[in-house]
């Protein structure tokens, strides 16, 4: 299978695409900078996933028929209310919601996706609305609940693929800091072993398969 990855020079990504190729997959990762290792399985495209036009660059440049999306490029920016600013909110929208929505809307477009592709976005339980509670960010929160709309919508539109919202797990990464309980790649794993037995669309799943409410 064909597996598409991005933000997969560290943390999350990184661990996933280690583990597809160890497993014989071929992998396209889309990346700002550089892969730590060359692979004969690993093609390595460049895209800003909150610019559209690189979006559709790097979609351009994908020249095999995609069986998987992982849309796993994310920020977290640290801010809450009333600090909230401008700047946040619309990266943290543009990486977190745009990104992979253009990215599927591209990819769909270039008729790139086989018939019965999987499209995982990595989501976050910090945004499910209905465990609303503290947030380590609002526009991380907020930009993750949209990115969750992102996936009931197009779950609903694409009916010959599944689309569906991933929770990776509380992870030790630059991101999820050094007191997150899973490795990275505990989570990859688990997110791998999701994508590859699903048998349902519109869905919001953690790593271990276990159903979130939106
Ligand atoms: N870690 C956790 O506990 C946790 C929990 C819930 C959800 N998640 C989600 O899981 C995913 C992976 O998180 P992580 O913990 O692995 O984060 P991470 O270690 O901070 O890595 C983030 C990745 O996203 C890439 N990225 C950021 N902005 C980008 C852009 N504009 N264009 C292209 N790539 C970009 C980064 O690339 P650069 O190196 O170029 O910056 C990096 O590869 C994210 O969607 C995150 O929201 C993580």
């Amino acid at each position: 299978m064909h597996w598409v990855v991005t933000g997969a020079n560290r943390g999350i990504g990184l661990a996933i695409v280690k583990k597809l190729l160890e497993m014989g997959e071929d992998v396209t990762v889309g990346i700002r900078t550089s892969m730590p290792f060359e692979h004969p399985k690993l093609k390595v495209l460049t895209v800003d996933m909150s610019n559209p036009v690189s979006i559709d660059e790097f979609a351009n440049r994908i020249d095999k028929k995609v069986d998987v999306l992982i849309n796993n490029a994310g920020i977290l920016i640290e801010e809450k209310f009333p600090e909230v600013t401008e700047e946040g909110m619309i990266l943290s929208f543009k990486v977190n919601t745009m990104g992979p929505y253009f990215l599927i809307q591209s990819l769909y477009k270039l008729g790139k996706f086989v018939p019965g592709a999987k499209i995982a976005n990595i989501s976050s339980i910090l945004g499910s609305i209905t465990n609303t509670g503290g947030t380590a960010s609002y526009p991380y929160s907020i930009s993750k609940a949209a990115l969750n709309m992102v996936t009931k919508l197009l779950a609903h539109k694409l009916k010959e693929y599944f689309v569906v919202s991933i929770h990776p797990g509380w992870v030790r990464t630059d991101m999820g800091g050094p007191n997150a309980p899973l490795t990275p790649e505990e989570s990859a794993e688990g997110i791998i072993r999701v994508v590859r037995t699903l048998n349902e669309t519109g869905v919001f799943l953690d790593y271990t398969g276990r159903r979130i409410e939106w």
